[in-house]
């Protein structure tokens, strides 16, 4: 489970980018990683939508603008209690152009090296931020700005949108600038028209969004051109869950919906790996023998 040069995971289990406040008894202490909330160097004020949604059995729509919350407060707020929790922290980021990219990289190199593992980058699109134009090459270029600004050494995992068709194209283009991993995915974009009131837009995540998101993991692992670790991410609430992740060919894997919904459910899928996983050393050791 090697997500960097020099980021080797205690679990395959992580915590997926969002605005997690954890509690301290729960046992995040047992997680592979933990990915924050996306954030970026300038923050614009307001419009951060209606929340988050029930649309359908455990499937949610995030309605929240991801692209006003600041890489400064984050530093100065909430990393020291992510960080807490004695495993690697990796800064979701984005920007809204290659420009945006590099700085908020090298903000980040700056201001908080000590304390975080890497950054999962967040690609967008360079004119409408919407991810409609997402190209492989702007995926390579976000890419090699945010490498040269981060450094050979550090874990830098690219997140992709749960598009199947085009996943590997995109990949790619994350491979040649230097990402260390993959992520799939990120939430589908969706709608939701309410009983009352105008239809709400958003991203789709959980139960609903996990056969997209399998078949991702699936294309970009069984990929010849590709060779990067994936991180698989969308509709994790089992053990099952997880271990068809691994099947699919992911390296480790991200829960959002399932830990929203239940707190703790993270941490308690990551001991029941601990379990098996010691299960499955000691049953081979006694064969041997
Ligand atoms: C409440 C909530 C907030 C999220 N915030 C972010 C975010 O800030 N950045 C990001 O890249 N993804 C964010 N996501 C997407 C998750 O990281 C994840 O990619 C997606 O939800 C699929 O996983 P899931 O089905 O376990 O939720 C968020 C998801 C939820 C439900």
């Amino acid at each position: 489970m090697q997500l960097g040069p020099s980021l080797t995971l205690q679990n395959p289990v992580c915590l997926a980018a969002a605005p997690w406040q954890l509690p301290d008894d729960l046992g995040y202490e047992r997680l592979g990683a933990i990915f924050t909330k996306t954030v970026i160097m300038e923050p614009r004020p307001g419009g951060r939508g209606h929340g988050v949604i029930r649309v359908a059995d455990a499937s949610l729509l995030n309605t929240t603008d991801r692209r006003t919350d600041g890489a400064e407060q984050l530093v100065q707020e909430q990393l020291p209690h992510l960080c807490r929790h004695g495993v690697p922290v990796l800064v979701s980021i984005t920007a809204p152009g290659i420009p945006g990219f590099r700085k908020i990289a090298r903000f980040l190199a700056r201001e908080a090296a000590g304390q975080i593992a890497g950054v999962e980058v967040y690609i967008s699109s360079p004119t409408t931020l919407s991810g409609f134009e997402l190209t492989p090459r702007f995926v390579r270029e976000a890419t090699e700005a945010v490498r040269t600004e981060l450094g050979a050494e550090a874990a830098l995992v690219v997140k992709l949108p749960p598009w199947p068709d085009h996943v590997r194209a995109l990949a790619l283009g994350a491979q040649e600038g230097g990402a260390s991993a993959l992520a799939a995915s990120n939430t589908l974009k969706a709608l939701h028209i309410p009983a009352h009131g105008e239809p709400l837009l958003g991203g789709l995540s959980g139960e609903a969004l996990r056969p997209m998101a399998l078949r991702c993991v699936y294309e970009l692992a069984h990929d010849e051109k590709l060779s990067l670790p994936v991180v698989g991410t969308g509709g994790i609430f089992t053990a099952r869950h997880v271990s068809d992740y691994l099947r699919c060919g992911a390296s480790a894997v991200q829960v959002a919906t399932g830990e929203f919904l239940e707190p703790g459910l993270t941490a308690r899928l990551a001991a029941e790996w601990e379990a098996t996983a010691s299960f499955t050393t000691s049953r081979a050791a006694a064969c041997n023998n």
